[in-house]
């Protein structure tokens, strides 16, 4: 059976200031009631699956746990990292338990930040996925770009495989020279960030490429510890563990990968302006969160916490209102938000 592990340590600061340090975007409900760890989880609803494996950074344990509460989730466990290492420690640290656990179940490896509005689509691409993991592929999802984005991994088409294809060739964020070469070929697929593989396949990929990563997560894991809701490892040897993500230490190396196209919808939520994209919009080409009154306002996202926000007479504007900051941005500028983010912390 598939055992889910899902992804729940980054910072998502593109999406400040809603999304904080310490409440970062996977806590976040954009989308009405749940938030995007919430939706992650009730999406397995379908997919016969183990107990799901949530691995996240130890700062953010008591919102993993409420929100996973509230989200009757009761039999997940809880990892928790001293530290963020990236994903490729992480996931580490997830094969080692799932195979403690089990007999080398199959992972689905999913982001806790992510939105897909096409679930059957995903369910049927996890379906065919499933059978190219128990082949010993590491498979992952393949998305249609729709830009000459830089913070994809781009994934090279190679001969078309069962129900998908061999990857030629794993580029992990190219910079835009490079993105738009590929972007115009149509031979490339974006990666979506979610993988299949048996636990016992990552962590021999990950030993062949990355044997410092690999040896220092299985020290730290031969120090897991559990108590009623965490599992903790070893602060000073987790600490030693070189950052790296799973697309650098193993994706662009491995010999073994496959992608299955995804034609769901997805999004990574990577900025205001791709939640504007995703969303659906009124009749002025608004999305409007929160208590807002929009005249003559066009293409826009207006979102509002606690308060009315009104406008008058704004195009292709993003406007996020919190209780303690608020950004007015151009739409076509929000990726900057990463650089007030930046001179918070410097100046904090
Ligand atoms: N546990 C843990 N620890 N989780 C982490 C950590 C960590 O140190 N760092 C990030 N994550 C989680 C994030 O919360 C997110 O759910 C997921 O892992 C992916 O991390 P991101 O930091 O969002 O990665 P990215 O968006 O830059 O790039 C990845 O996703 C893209 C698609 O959105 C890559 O896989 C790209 O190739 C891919 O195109
Ligand atoms: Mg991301």
């Amino acid at each position: 059976m598939i055992k889910p592990i899902i992804m729940a340590g980054g910072f998502g600061t593109r999406l400040w200031p809603l999304s904080r340090q310490l409440f970062p975007k996977q806590f976040l409900a954009l989308d009405g009631e749940r938030s995007l760890l919430q939706t992650t989880i009730k999406r397995l609803n379908n997919i016969p699956h183990q107990s799901p494996t949530i691995i996240c950074n130890e700062q953010h344990r008591f919102v993993v746990a409420e929100q996973l509460r509230t989200s009757e989730a009761l039999d997940a466990n809880i990892l928790l990292e001293p530290k963020a290492k990236n994903t490729a420690p992480a996931l580490a640290l997830a094969a080692f338990d799932a195979l403690q656990r089990g007999d080398d179940p199959i992972l689905l490896v999913l982001a806790s930040d992510h939105m897909i509005k096409k679930e059957t689509s995903f369910l049927s691409a996890v379906e065919k996925a499933k059978t190219l993991a128990e082949k010993e592929k590491l498979v992952t999802f393949g998305v249609i770009p729709t830009k000459a984005e830089t913070g994809f991994g781009y994934i090279k088409l190679g001969h078309a495989v069962a129900d998908g294809f061999n990857v030629e060739q794993f580029v992990e964020k190219p910079d835009l020279e490079t993105a738009k070469l590929y972007f115009n070929s149509k031979q490339y697929y974006w990666n979506s960030g979610m993988f299949m593989f048996k636990a016992s396949v990552y962590l021999n990929e990950l030993e062949t490429f990355r044997p410092d990563i690999f040896e220092v997560c299985k020290a730290a894991f031969e120090t897991q510890k559990s108590d009623i809701d965490f599992y903790r490892y070893d602060n000073d040897i987790f600490e030693s563990c070189p950052d790296e993500s799973i697309d650098y230490a193993v994706m662009e190396n491995t010999k073994a990968a496959v992608v299955v196209p995804l034609d769901a919808q997805w999004s990574d939520v990577g900025s205001w302006s791709s939640l504007w994209d995703i969303e659906a919009k009124d009749d002025h080409g608004n999305v409007c969160k929160g208590d807002v009154l929009a005249l003559n306002t066009k293409n826009s996202l207006i979102s509002s916490n606690d308060r009315l926000v009104a406008t008058i007479g704004l195009d292709d504007v993003v406007i996020v209102d919190t209780k303690d900051a608020l950004l007015v941005s151009k739409r076509s500028e929000v990726q900057q938000v990463k650089n007030i983010v930046a001179e918070l912390n410097v100046q904090g």
